[in-house]
């Protein structure tokens, strides 16, 4: 059996909580000898600032580096406000995303049947929703030079950030999208702001391209990043993959988050190139969430996103596509029965604490792999 190398960085406020589920889960697939995980955890964002002053230290990176998936938790929180720019927590996850060029971010919004009733939209409009978010991760105004703020002498100041997009990482995340559109409803929608902004009319031109050329049985449709921000709360099911640069895709998946009812529910995978030799691919995974510092320490949190998010380093890392199943559906099968962590809470429902959720999800596993 393969030994798979899991690098864990719980990270800040309800992040360690969080991650305890995952290493439940992670202990009981080796009892079971379903799968051997050689498992590694270390400090990021604000808890590594705390012992090193930086955001995620050399070595940290050299294990994420050696790492077949590292799973994160969340960064930050108002004890680390104050510190410098360029450590604070956040600088920890974009260096692990740049670094380990994980250009591929797939945020999924599915919406439970037992939670249709929790979202702030109408039940119609979500009930049954299964979107997938292909956000581009390593590039455009998160990363692009020149970015400072300069003084101009005269009591002002300028602050300049860079919209940056060449066509080669267009191409790559286009071709993420395509592919998984084939494997789902078979339909793209690319936003952008080609209306405003040069790197819009790249986007548009180069995403048609690939199009045209390797993915012509797929439906494609562009929309305005703003008309596609409001299409996702007025009926989101018309969407199947939809592709878009880092910045909309940071608020685009908010708000396709929310539609599920909370953001707790949620997980990512942010994905490298596949090696051609080796067919690996470098690969982080962590919940859409953040970390929550108003209730952190208290058991509150919901660790659902985070379990979900090691279902998807199983299916995507792995190649354990039915062990993955398995911990969605159970999953499932937990909320169908009426147990909520506080996020999600409605009435009727049976509220339990992070430890307690992690059980009852473990659980179902075992009794579906029986
Ligand atoms: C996310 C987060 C991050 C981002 C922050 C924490 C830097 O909001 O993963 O969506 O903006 O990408
Ligand atoms: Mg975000």
């Amino acid at each position: 059996m393969a030994t798979h190398k899991l690098l864990l960085l719980p990270g800040d406020g309800i992040g360690p909580e969080v991650m305890a589920e995952v290493r439940r889960l992670v202990t009981w697939i080796s009892q079971q000898g379903l799968a051997t995980f050689e498992v590694e955890e270390e400090l990021v964002g604000g808890a590594s600032y705390d012992a090193d002053k930086v955001a995620v230290t050399d070595a940290t990176m050299a294990r994420a580096m050696a790492a077949d998936a590292v799973l994160f938790g969340a960064v930050g929180g108002p004890k680390w406000d104050a510190v410098p720019y360029d450590v604070r927590p956040e600088a920890g996850l974009l260096r692990l995303r740049k670094d380990l060029a994980l250009f591929a971010n797939l945020r999924p919004a599915l919406c439970y049947p037992a939670l249709a009733d929790a979202s702030s939209l109408k039940r119609e409009i979500i009930e049954g929703l299964d979107i997938m978010i292909v956000r581009e991760l390593t590039g455009g105004v998160y990363f692009g030079e020149p970015k400072t703020i300069t003084e101009l002498g005269n009591g002002q100041k300028r602050a300049v950030d860079t919209q940056v997009y060449d066509t080669y990482e267009i191409e790559r995340i286009a071709a993420v999208a395509f592919d998984l559109a084939r494997k789902r409803r078979n339909k793209v929608t690319s936003m952008d702001k080609r209306n405003v902004m040069k790197s819009g009319v790249l986007w548009n031109e180069v995403v048609t391209q690939v199009h045209k050329r390797d993915y012509a049985d797929v439906a494609l449709e562009h929309m305005l990043a703003d008309a596609g921000g409001m299409q996702l709360v007025r009926w989101p099911k018309q969407f199947d993959v939809i592709v878009t640069d880092n910045l909309f895709g940071d608020m685009l998946s908010d708000v396709a988050a929310m539609l599920t009812g909370s953001l707790g529910m949620l997980p990512s995978a942010s994905l490298g190139a596949t090696d051609a030799a080796t067919g690996k691919r470098r690969a982080l995974y962590e919940p859409v969430h953040g970390s929550a510092p108003d209730i952190a320490g208290k058991g509150m949190a919901n660790p659902i996103a985070m379990l979900a998010s090691f279902a998807m380093a199983l299916r995507y890392s792995f190649d354990m596509g039915a062990l993955a199943d398995s911990v969605e559906q159970a999953i499932a099968a937990v909320l169908a029965k009426g147990l909520r962590t506080a996020d999600i809470r409605s009435e009727g429902a049976t509220i339990v604490n992070t430890a307690q959720m992690g059980e009852a999800i473990l659980k179902e596993v075992q009794a579906l792999l029986k």
